[in-house]
């Protein structure tokens, strides 16, 4: 299956495929119009949830030192919701147009992206940073890092996803492979709905990975860590240095924190890849020493 998202995809050998620029899809002068379109915020009950894989939908186990992340494999994901969605649903269109990402409707959240990789490994060798805590993980696709904080200890670990077809058939899925006392939520929707829905809402931790590759949506993100982060909480955002295409990358990301003002960010890992690939942690700027 043929993804095409213009930042480099790691489940495809295939270079050509990541090559299309799709920036000319993202229409940004008619926000009125994009913001009528996106799929509305809700939480999604586990006891609403009836979706069994069924044994042909294979899994994976990502082993991040000693922490093992159970995960169900894209690839198989994919060509079940194929088979069994209706033409209509997102993720459906999103493959009819050969596109990994379809402003609005899917977003590549059922490809495992490398950041993803890198902040789970990070945290399976930190675990004291979400063990008993509360943690949310924005724009979660399958949920790698949120998932290694559950195996690492998290008291609660809440996923968030714009694609509810993401989080039902892949994300709560992935949950579903792990035995563990961590309590878990999840919840679709743009991040300007998810403030809405999670007024009260504070967490101690929040993860992000493969998440800044639009500059368009740099404000609900940071509207969502200035409400539901806790006084003293931090949040650790993996992603890459630039987003070939998109136009988002990390400068553009810390620039737009820095002249907000709220949060200090810094830069505690970086991988000299092609395109570098690195680790940030945001804190409150009163909590600085
Ligand atoms: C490139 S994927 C990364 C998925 C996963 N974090 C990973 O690294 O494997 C980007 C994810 O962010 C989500 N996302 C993008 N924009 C969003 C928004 N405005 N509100 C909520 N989620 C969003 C998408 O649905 C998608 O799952």
């Amino acid at each position: 299956m043929a993804f095409r998202f213009n930042f480099p995809n790691p489940d495809s050998s295939n270079d050509d495929d990541n090559e299309e620029d799709i920036s000319g899809k993202v229409d940004d002068t008619n926000q009125e119009q994009k913001f009528s379109t996106k799929e509305d915020g809700k939480e999604i009950f586990l006891k609403d949830h009836d979706i069994d894989l069924p044994e042909d939908v294979t899994a994976t186990i990502h082993t991040f030192n000693d922490v093992e992340v159970h995960c169900y494999n894209s690839e198989s994901v994919e060509e079940y919701l194929c088979r069994n969605r209706p033409q209509t649903s997102n993720f459906v269109t999103a493959v009819s147009a050969h596109s990994d990402l379809v402003p609005d409707k899917y977003e590549g959240g059922l490809t495992v992206w490398e950041c993803s990789l890198d902040l789970a490994e990070y945290l399976s060798y930190n675990k004291s940073l979400v063990q008993d805590k509360t943690v949310l993980e924005l724009g979660c696709g399958a949920g790698i890092p949120g998932l290694c904080a559950m195996q690492c200890g998290a008291s609660e670990v809440h996923f968030q996803d714009y694609n509810s077809e993401v989080l039902e058939y892949f994300t709560i899925q992935n949950v579903h492979l792990h035995e563990s006392c961590c309590q878990c939520r999840f919840f679709s929707g743009d991040w300007s709905y998810f403030q809405e829905i999670a007024r009260q809402q504070k967490y101690d931790v929040m993860l992000s990975a493969e998440t800044i590759y639009n500059p368009d949506n740099y404000r609900s993100l940071h509207a969502v860590f200035k409400q539901c982060l806790s006084k003293d909480g931090v949040i650790y955002l993996a992603a890459k240095s630039h987003y070939f295409g998109v136009g988002g990358g990390v400068h553009l990301f810390e620039d737009f924190i820095r002249k907000e003002g709220s949060f200090h960010i810094e830069m505690l890992q970086s991988t000299s890849t092609e395109v570098p690939r690195v680790i940030l942690r945001l804190t409150w700027r009163q909590c600085e020493t």
